[in-house]
C-alpha cells in the first residue's frame, strides 16, 4: 500500500512510520511526505530516508479548498492509497476528508474523545486526570473525531509538567502509530458502522485496540 504522510513540524511520528515500513514484510511504503510548512524539520527526516517530499505552503492559497485540492492532486499523482497525518496541524475541508474517507489516519496525543484540539497536555494536567495517552483514528470532518483504531494509555506522574507529560505520551505515540498502521495496511482494521473492527487471531473483534500503560 502506498502511503502519503502529512506533516507540519518535527516529524518524530513520521520517523516511527518510516522505521515501521522498513521492517521486513511490512505491507506499506511511504511514497510521499508533504509539509504545509517550508523548513519543517520532518522534511529532512524524510529526505534522509530517501523519501520524496513536497512543500505545499497553505499561506500561498487564498482558501482552504484550493490548498486541499493541491494536496489531493499531489497525493493522487504519487499514487497514494492511504494518508497518515503525523503532526499535521491544518484543519482539512469536508470535501478533502470525504475523498479520503476510511483512507486517512490521524494521531492525537490524548485518549479521545477527551482533550480534542490544542494544548492537550496542559489541559489534562489542569483536569487532574491520572491517565492520559494517545489515539490513532480514521479522519472525519469534525476535528479529532472518527472511528478509533488504537489507543495507548500513559500515566500522569506527580510533578509532571506539560513538557514531561508530552515526552512520555510521544514515546507511546511512536509505538502506537506503527501498530495501528500495520493493522490498516494488512486490512485487519476496517470501519463497520462507524466503529473499527479488528481481525485478531482468526476472529473479528470490536475495536479499538487498547494498549495499557507500561
Ligand atoms: C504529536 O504529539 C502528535 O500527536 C500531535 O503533534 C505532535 C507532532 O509531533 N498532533 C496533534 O496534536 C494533532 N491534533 P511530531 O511532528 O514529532 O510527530
Amino acid at each position: 500500500m502506498r502511503i502519503g504522510v502529512l506533516i507540519s513540524g518535527r516529524g518524530s511520528n513520521l520517523k516511527a512510520l518510516i522505521d515501521a515500513c522498513e521492517e521486513p514484510g511490512f505491507r506499506g511504503r511511504i511514497a510521499l511526505v508533504i509539509s504545509n510548512r517550508p523548513g519543517a524539520a520532518g522534511l529532512a527526516v524524510a529526505e534522509a530516508a530517501g523519501i520524496p517530499t513536497a512543500v505545499i505552503d497553505h499561506k500561498e492559497f487564498s482558501t482552504r479548498e484550493t490548498f486541499d485540492a493541491e494536496l489531493h492532486r499531489a497525493l493522487t499523482k504519487a499514487g497514494v492509497e492511504l494518508v497518515c497525518n503525523a503532526g499535521f496541524m491544518r484543519i482539512l475541508s469536508d470535501g478533502f476528508v470525504e475523498k479520503w474517507r476510511d483512507r486517512q489516519l490521524n494521531i492525537h496525543p490524548s485518549l479521545l474523545p477527551a482533550f480534542k484540539g490544542l494544548h492537550v497536555h496542559q489541559r489534562a494536567l489542569d483536569a487532574g486526570v491520572k491517565i492520559t495517552g494517545c489515539t490513532v483514528h480514521f479522519v472525519r470532518p469534525e476535528m479529532d473525531e472518527g472511528p478509533i483504531v488504537a489507543q495507548a494509555a500513559v500515566p500522569v506522574l506527580p510533578g509532571d509538567t506539560a513538557e514531561t507529560l508530552s515526552q512520555r505520551v510521544l514515546e507511546a505515540e511512536h509505538k502506537l502509530y506503527p501498530l495501528a498502521l500495520k493493522l490498516v495496511v494488512e486490512e485487519r482494521a476496517r470501519v463497520v458502522d462507524e466503529n473499527v473492527r479488528i481481525d485478531y487471531d482468526g476472529a473479528t473483534v470490536g475495536g479499538p485496540l487498547f494498549v495499557p500503560a507500561g
